[in-house]
């Protein structure tokens, strides 16, 4: 796994040019032997790097890794409603963030993280990702009202998504009932929301979001559905910072409309996203049952029409 030492090594190295091991160690104030190890742990996690004697090492491919102050610089008027954290390796940044709203942490906490190594999905399953690969970050965001009253809101995070996301470059983005991130039929993003608080409120929510975007082998080895990745679509190298500062800029947007207005006025643009929306569907319900019918997209609190 990598350490501290190596991951302060890949920082140096993302930009795709060549460092001299001594420029390395003399940027981090570390021996020459610290950044032999930490270049063979990169080397070990997959990433290849060329040597060049006289020029030094280089990732064959750049890496767009996070910088707390380049997102605030992207942020700007709008960073006064987050705090950012972020983490080289985590276990989940959900699980985390959970700890750190019991313990009071203030709404517009970001937690994001290059690497997790317990990521979580809905419904008990694993999150795969790949250190550069993939955007996974966590915010909390405290409302007055009551968990019930939040019905929808998972539905209007993935409206908040698919507009960061088509201003990245997924035109095609689409959402499925009742938040995947779809592009093309593949995965292109994954939303976790878990909550806390009082059934009357005031009430806290988690909002984990994970993003593919940039295809990893690592990733697709271990995920049995199909996978989009927002490079792909785009044809470009994508800023993971410009993408969480889009993403953050939208949620906080949606959020402050959310707990004023509730999901109402954003159905229609999700009906506009809806891959199925007007489709013949099936729906597989939790019992083993399943029934077809029309997807007729979603009610004011969330809930799937079927006709
Ligand atoms: C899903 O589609 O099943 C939801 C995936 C959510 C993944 C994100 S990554 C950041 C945050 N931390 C986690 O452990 N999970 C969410």
């Amino acid at each position: 796994p990598m350490n501290t030492m190596a991951f302060q090594t890949l920082r140096a190295l993302a930009d795709g040019a060549f460092h001299s091991g001594e420029a390395i160690a003399g940027m981090l104030g570390v021996t020459r032997s610290a950044v032999w190890y930490g270049i063979r742990d990169i080397a070990a996690a997959g990433f290849e790097i060329e040597k060049v004697r006289g020029r030094g090492y280089r990732l064959s491919r750049a890496l767009s890794l996070l910088d707390a102050g380049r997102i605030r610089d992207l942020l700007g008027a709008g960073s006064g409603k987050f705090v950012l954290e972020v983490l080289d390796r985590v276990d989940s940044t959900n699980t985390r963030l959970m700890l750190r709203a019991a313990e009071g942490a203030p709404s517009g906490l970001v937690l994001a993280a290059e690497a997790q190594t317990a990521g979580r999905g809905r419904r008990g399953r694993a999150w795969q990702s790949a250190i550069g690969s993939t955007l996974t970050f966590s915010l909390l965001w405290r409302f007055a009202q009551g968990a019930r009253e939040l019905a929808g809101l998972s539905l209007a995070v993935g409206v908040a998504l698919a507009r960061a996301l088509r201003a990245s470059g997924a035109a095609g983005v689409a959402l499925k009932w009742p938040n995947d991130v779809q592009l093309a039929g593949g995965k292109l993003a994954g939303i976790l929301i878990e909550m806390q608080g009082d059934v009357l409120g005031p009430s806290a929510a988690v909002i984990g979001v994970g993003v593919n975007v940039r295809a990893d082998p690592r990733v697709a080895a271990a995920v049995d559905q199909p996978l989009a990745d927002l490079e792909s679509a785009s044809g470009a190298a994508v800023d993971r910072n410009q993408l969480l500062a889009r993403m953050l800029a939208e949620l906080a947007g949606v959020l402050e409309q959310f707990a004023g207005s509730g999901f109402a006025p954003l159905r229609a643009e999700w009906q506009q996203l809806h891959t199925f929306q007007d489709r013949p569907v099936e729906l597989l319900l939790p019992d083993g049952e399943s029934r077809a019918g029309i997807a007729r997209g979603v009610a004011e609190d969330g809930a799937l029409l079927l006709e």
